[in-house]
């Protein structure tokens, strides 16, 4: 079955990137130039799905000026002559049809997927987390849409964390079933590191059947207090086969100000405006 939608969990607080996100979105905040979920919705829509539900909540409203039109500022645009400008302003309310619901409480991310139900309806979906971005030749979720297509069930994006970073995620366990594609045995939200029952954590990207919705109704507050996306999972788990695919790319945590840090120097290297003089200042500076 086409997976035609994805939803894209915008509610939450941002507190490990206070103050910065006092009062502005932290899924606004710029990596080199554009906003985080702007490289969500860009990945959904290359992977091919049609439709965004974004799951935002109150003082969010940047998100959705960001992808609505801005007649004035084109006009400013167009006098200036700043032409380049103003082709990426005009093309980011084309990117996608985007959907809002709204999230009253952030009662976690489990939750959040729920909110999204009546606008996903009983058709499989994807999930993409902004936080997590992934610079892939194949982007990430389309990796997993292959994988999708080739077993059936959900499938989860997974990578080896270290030891000392393993409780800061989801943590499966499973059996492999190809190079890069897992079975699914049991998974785990933030264990203690002793606990992990593998090195293979969660990372932001799924593609969930429409039964987490019953699963997610049936499932109360886990790991610290919030419902999870995790514990749903890992109820659905008991009904159908799930796979993980530990995609090919490099993914960043964008959600700490460190993890920001790293992808910014790394994808502003790649970029072709800027990539050249930063290497340099970089070599000056180490
Ligand atoms: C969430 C999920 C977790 C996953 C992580 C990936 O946690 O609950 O299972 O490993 O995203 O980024 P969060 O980072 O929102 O605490």
């Amino acid at each position: 079955m086409k997976i035609r939608k994805v939803v894209i969990p915008a509610a939450g607080w941002g507190t490990r990137f206070l103050p910065a996100t006092k009062a502005v979105p932290k899924e606004m905040l710029p990596l080199v130039g554009k906003p985080l979920i702007q490289y969500a919705v860009e990945e959904a829509m290359t992977s091919g799905i049609e439709q965004v539900v974004a799951v935002t909540a109150v003082g969010k409203e940047a998100i959705r000026e960001h992808f609505s039109r801005s007649p004035e500022l084109e006009r400013v645009l167009e006098q200036k002559g700043k032409m380049r400008l103003l082709e990426q302003v005009r093309l980011i309310p084309e990117l996608a049809d985007i959907r809002y619901v709204y999230q009253k409480e952030q009662l976690g991310l489990g939750h959040a997927v729920l909110m999204a139900e009546n606008v996903v309806g009983d058709e499989p979906f994807a999930v993409i987390l902004p936080d997590d971005v992934i610079d892939a030749e194949v982007p990430a979720l389309k990796q997993m849409l292959e994988v999708y297509h080739q077993y059936g069930g959900s499938v989860i994006a997974v990578e080896r964390v270290s030891k000392e970073n393993i409780s800061g995620y989801g943590v499966i366990k499973a059996e492999k079933v190809s190079q890069n594609v897992y079975r699914i045995l049991d998974m785990v939200e933030k264990p203690k590191p002793q606990d992990a029952p593998s090195d293979l954590g969660i990372v932001g990207r799924y593609i969930i059947n429409p039964q987490i919705f019953d699963a997610l109704h049936k499932t109360h507050s886990g790991a610290v207090g919030e419902i999870q996306l995790t514990d749903g999972l890992k109820r659905l788990l008991k009904e159908q086969p799930m796979y993980a695919c530990e995609f090919e790319g490099v993914r960043y945590d964008t959600g700490t100000p460190q993890g920001m840090l790293k992808a910014s120097v790394s994808l502003g290297l790649k970029d072709p405006d800027i990539g050249t003089e930063l290497r340099k200042y970089l070599r000056c500076l180490i």
